[in-house]
């Protein structure tokens, strides 16, 4: 076969299971009893000082169910990482994916779309997880919790992401930590302005995110 024709086939083989994903994780999050604001698709978000993403659809700015499936495999295949911190959390779907593959896990999501967390918390509360596991916040503003492990997907600004990977720097002077780069913006700032990730564990690169770890040595399982 012609390898242009291959590459192409490849490419659209890629984008339908994206969409794939997309469409079975809108029937999870009904399934579950979400209820969406409405979005004015295709519309461009009034300039805040807060990127919000509120003019795409929540399937739009949420990794999909799967993807975060494999990427908590991938990360823990060992059942040994207590405690998750997303980092702009939406609607809460790490939480959500944890609760069923890591119930042991400890979940936080920090959002700072207040309408956001109040639906999350409704969900979480329905389906039996803790409520006060996603809170309403600014992580380019305040000081961030301990974990084992750090998903960001390109939740703010240039200068917000690069602030608040200055803080899980500092955490990671005493607390070693997995960070998972979701997003071109991340994962950018992260090449080019922390090699403290990635110095002595080469990252792992897959299609839409990469796992990084701190040089720290690893000590037992955190809390
Ligand atoms: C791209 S979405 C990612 C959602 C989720 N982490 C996921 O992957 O499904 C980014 C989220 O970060 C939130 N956000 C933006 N700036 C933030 C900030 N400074 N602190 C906390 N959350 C923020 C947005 O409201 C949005 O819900």
């Amino acid at each position: 076969m012609d390898w242009l024709l291959f590459l192409e086939n490849d490419l659209r083989t890629r984008e339908n299971l994206y969409a794939l994903e997309k469409e079975l994780s809108a029937e999870i999050d009904a399934g579950l009893g979400f209820k969406f604001p409405d979005t004015l698709s295709g519309v461009p978000a009034l300039t805040t000082a807060t990127e919000t993403w509120s003019h795409l659809s929540p399937q739009a700015f949420q990794t999909p169910y799967p993807e975060l499936l494999r990427i908590v495999r991938e990360v823990d295949p060992d059942f040994r990482l207590r405690s998750w911190v997303d980092l702009g959390a939406a609607y809460g779907r790490l939480g959500i994916v944890l609760g069923k593959v890591r119930p042991e896990a400890k979940f936080l999501g920090i959002e700072i779309d207040e309408g956001r967390v109040q639906e999350t918390q409704r969900v979480f509360t329905k389906i039996g997880l803790a409520p006060e596991s996603i809170r309403l916040g600014n992580c380019a503003s305040e000081n961030l919790p301990v974990a084992a492990v750090y998903f960001i997907y390109d939740f703010g600004s240039a200068e917000e992401i690069e602030s608040a990977l200055r803080s899980l720097q500092k955490i990671a002077h005493t607390h070693p930590m997995r960070v998972i780069g979701r997003g071109k913006r991340v994962r950018a700032i992260i090449e080019k302005n922390h090699p403290w990730l990635g110095a002595v564990h080469p990252a792992v690169h897959r299609l839409h995110y990469s796992i990084y770890r701190s040089h720290a040595e690893e000590g037992p399982a955190q809390e």
